[in-house]
């Protein structure tokens, strides 16, 4: 495969954190483009250069032949995947999909177990797990025992009609904080339990908001590490902003992981800190097109099957928020 020939699903925000790369890669022609906003299908078209031009993911598929496009890239909202990935895979397509890739978990299922049964190769969204301070951390943490693990993000909210609904964004842990409960997956392994509340009452005059203003969960992973995640988005534009990232409690060492920003791993006699100096979304990109043609999934970080225990993780978190109870995993 001397090109590979890329759909475009979906043209909002997100999708260009993708096409900004895919345009520079020699080895890689976007084709077409898909959205049901004129405007947007237009402007990605005028950017990636790509003659074919449709509505929706439905058009795009009535029109395309199967040997005409060899992947496509998913950014829709979370409730829009309307068999958007089962319409890829039927057509023998390589997909990369956002996160949360649904808030539809047998359907989610579905997708896992079709994409693998037709050796399909997946990407989602988890572009943190290629940080160069993030392979670091991962270097360093079997170094040493770690107990309790503190996790945050906390912000603003983010002005997109699906967003402001739990219904349609899934609440903040599995849109958006759903990054660091796979970053912790992706250190720790497998939770056996997690525990979650969510609070209202502070966010004021947003119409149309009704999802959490924050939230906590408190993850029991198998190997013993407890993680406290917690979630907000109430802060205005007064707020400075807070620590976002982990604190690693080990027994012998602190680690911060501030987000996508930098790593220090402190002990009494020595601090060390690294920044980052990569450009993830580059690699990861990279990393999924390369995959793609040498038929090799296993250098994809966060193939779809491996994404869909994050999810189901934050649905098991949401589950507790609404039942008070402890969810096992
Ligand atoms: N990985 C990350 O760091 C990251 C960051 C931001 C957003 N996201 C995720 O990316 C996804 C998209 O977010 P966004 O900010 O781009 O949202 P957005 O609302 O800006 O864009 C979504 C676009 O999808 C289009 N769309 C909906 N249904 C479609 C269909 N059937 N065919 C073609 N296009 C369709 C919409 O018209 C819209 O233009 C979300 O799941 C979000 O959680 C991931």
């Amino acid at each position: 495969m001397d090109k590979v020939r890329v759909g475009i699903i979906g043209c909002g925000g997100r999708s260009y954190a993708h096409v900004n790369k895919l345009v520079d890669f020699e080895d890689v022609e976007i084709v077409a483009v898909a959205d049901p906003i004129e405007e947007r299908r237009l402007k990605m078209a005028e950017k990636t250069d790509a003659k074919r031009i449709y509505k929706d993911h439905k058009e795009l598929y009535d029109n395309e032949a199967t040997d005409a496009i060899d992947v496509v890239y998913i950014s829709v909202e979370p409730t829009a995947h309307d068999g958007i990935e089962e319409g890829a895979i039927e057509k023998g397509w390589h997909f990369a999909v956002e996160k949360p890739m649904t808030l539809d978990i047998d359907q989610a299922e579905n997708i896992a177990k079709e994409a693998r049964d037709k050796k399909i190769i997946t990407w989602v969204g988890f572009q943190d797990r290629y940080l160069d301070i993030v392979d670091a951390l991962r270097e360093e943490l079997p170094k040493h025992k770690t107990g309790l693990v503190y996790g945050s993000w906390i912000g603003g909210i983010p002005m997109l009609w699906w967003w402001l609904k739990k219904s349609t964004c899934g609440g903040q842990l599995v849109e958006q904080n759903i990054h660091l409960l796979d970053m912790l997956r992706y250190l720790y392994g497998e939770p056996k339990s997690v525990y979650a509340t969510a609070s209202t009452g502070i966010v004021e005059g947003v119409e149309g908001y009704d999802t959490d203003d924050h939230s906590t969960a408190v993850i029991r992973f198998k190997n013993s590490v407890t993680a406290t995640l917690v979630s907000g988005c109430y802060l205005t534009k007064e707020n400075p902003g807070s620590h976002n990232g982990l604190l690693i409690t080990c027994d012998d060492m602190i680690i911060d992981y501030k987000l996508r920003d930098s790593v220090t791993f402190s002990t009494r006699s020595e601090v060390r800190k690294l920044k980052t100096t990569q450009d993830h979304h580059y690699v990861a990109n990279r990393t999924f097109i390369d995959a793609v043609k040498s038929k090799d999934a296993s250098k994809v970080r966060s193939p779809y099957e491996d994404a869909l225990k994050t999810l189901k993780l934050g649905f098991a978190a949401n589950e507790s928020m609404e039942t008070g109870q402890v969810i096992t995993l």
